[in-house]
């Protein structure tokens, strides 16, 4: 008798009105878990795409792994009953300091890509910055979001096309341009092309066989518009929507004679902030700063181009040093840890941004995952500042953390 009194006590069998998507969701405990979810949904090719980067991936594991090489120094009795996760960034006042970066084609993860990331950004007034090479337009975006819009530019060699976005991106509300400078030419990602993936995806006997095995995500996939490049449909002398290597695509269209001289052309052009990214040097923050850059995104692609640059992480503190604390400065990759947040402030970082964190959770549920993983992220910065004894963005400070001795 006694063991059905146990039994029933402890025993909760209520009916579940969760989906399998959803309790999977509901259970995820950290971003890998949503890393695991989107692998299993997504089929190999187009998970690949995402989680990949250049050559032997390197500087990809380093990018995450670096934040071990910092541990905290935390203090007691401090009071932690209220924490404040506010920061200014580019005089805007945001509710944590994360940004969502631009990634391409972001449709190929979820039928609602871009337009989902950026709900999800503007609910928490938290900026999103969308890509040259998004499968949601300028204008599609904007039409979803009231809250701070960041436009990443790739420079083309058909500047008209260049000054044509940047002239729709101010004129729908986008207050800040990110100018992408490392990728004069594709990095190799060695996953995608051992698949042969092509932008759009290209049915052959492989990714057919791949479609079948991912049922809910094919099914997903051909209920909706075809995916192209929303932003230069038409432009660029080829239909947007036909199936191209992206490094074919990159070769031909960008620009790999961009200079530092180019800086005015984009003064004259935009009348915004100006942040660039795939900074990946002191000496090339410095002169950032001297010709003027608002800020700089340290950052090396998610590890996407240059296998074996430096991490975002090891350059921060010489580069806040080197710049007297004056360049305002984005650690840009690795970030999946509301504790690696706090380290890269600790380090000199006014803000994080993430790329993959918010695309794992989109591939592995839409919205609802991209929601998931910014809470994870920002509880996870919450409770990290309460075990550390700090109580707001401010008082973070270098004494925060120390590196770590034995790894
Ligand atoms: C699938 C994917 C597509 C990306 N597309 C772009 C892009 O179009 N433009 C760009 O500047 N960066 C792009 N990035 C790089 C991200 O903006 C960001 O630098 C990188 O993801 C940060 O590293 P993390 O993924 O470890 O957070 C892309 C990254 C991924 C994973």
């Amino acid at each position: 008798m006694g063991i059905f009194r146990t039994v029933r006590s402890v025993a909760r069998f209520s009916p579940s009105t969760l989906s399998r998507r959803q309790r999977q969701l509901s259970r995820a405990a950290h971003i890998g878990d949503l890393r695991d979810m989107a692998k299993s949904h997504l089929p190999r090719g187009i998970f690949d795409y995402i989680d990949g980067g250049a050559e032997d991936e390197i500087t990809m594991r380093r990018n995450s792994e670096a934040f071990a090489g910092y541990e905290f120094v935390p203090r007691i009795l401090r009071d932690v009953s209220n924490i404040d996760t506010t920061t200014t960034f580019l005089g805007r006042h945001l509710s944590s300091p994360i940004i969502f970066s631009p990634t391409g084609f972001t449709r190929i993860a979820h039928s609602d890509g871009e337009l989902a990331v950026a709900r999800v950004a503007a609910r928490h007034g938290l900026p999103y910055c969308l890509s040259t090479l998004s499968t949601r337009s300028i204008e599609e975006v904007a039409r979803v979001s009231d809250g701070p819009k960041w436009f990443q530019v790739y420079v083309w060699k058909d500047r008209e096309l260049v000054k044509d976005m940047l002239s729709r991106a101010a004129s729908n509300g986008y207050d800040t341009i990110m100018l992408t400078v490392d990728t004069a030419v594709l990095g190799r990602r060695e996953r995608d092309v051992r698949r042969g993936f092509t932008l759009p995806p290209t049915l052959g006997l492989g990714t057919l066989l791949d479609g079948i095995t991912h049922p809910s995500w094919t099914w997903d996939f051909v209920r909706h518009d075809p995916i192209t490049f929303a932003n230069i449909s038409g432009a660029a002398g080829r239909s947007a929507g036909t199936a191209v290597t992206l490094s074919d695509f990159i070769s031909e269209q960008f620009d790999p004679a961009l200079s530092w001289s180019e800086i005015d052309w984009f003064r004259q052009n935009w009348i915004g902030n100006i942040i660039l990214k795939g900074v990946q040097s002191v000496d090339d923050a410095v002169q950032a700063h001297t010709v003027g850059i608002d800020a700089v995104a340290l950052s090396n692609h998610g590890g996407r181009q240059l296998d074996g640059a430096p991490t975002p992480l090891q350059l921060l503190a010489p580069v806040a040093h080197a710049t007297n604390g004056h360049l305002p400065l984005l650690c840009d990759g690795g970030i999946r840890r509301g504790s690696d947040i706090v380290k890269a402030l600790a380090l000199g970082a006014s803000v994080c941004t993430m790329g993959r964190s918010y695309l794992y959770g989109l591939g592995a549920a839409g919205e609802a995952g991209v929601e998931k993983a910014l809470t994870m992220l920002t509880s996870e910065m919450r409770r990290t500042m309460q075990l550390t004894g700090v109580r707001s963005v401010a008082e973070i400070s270098s004494e925060l953390v120390q590196i770590t001795e034995h790894r």
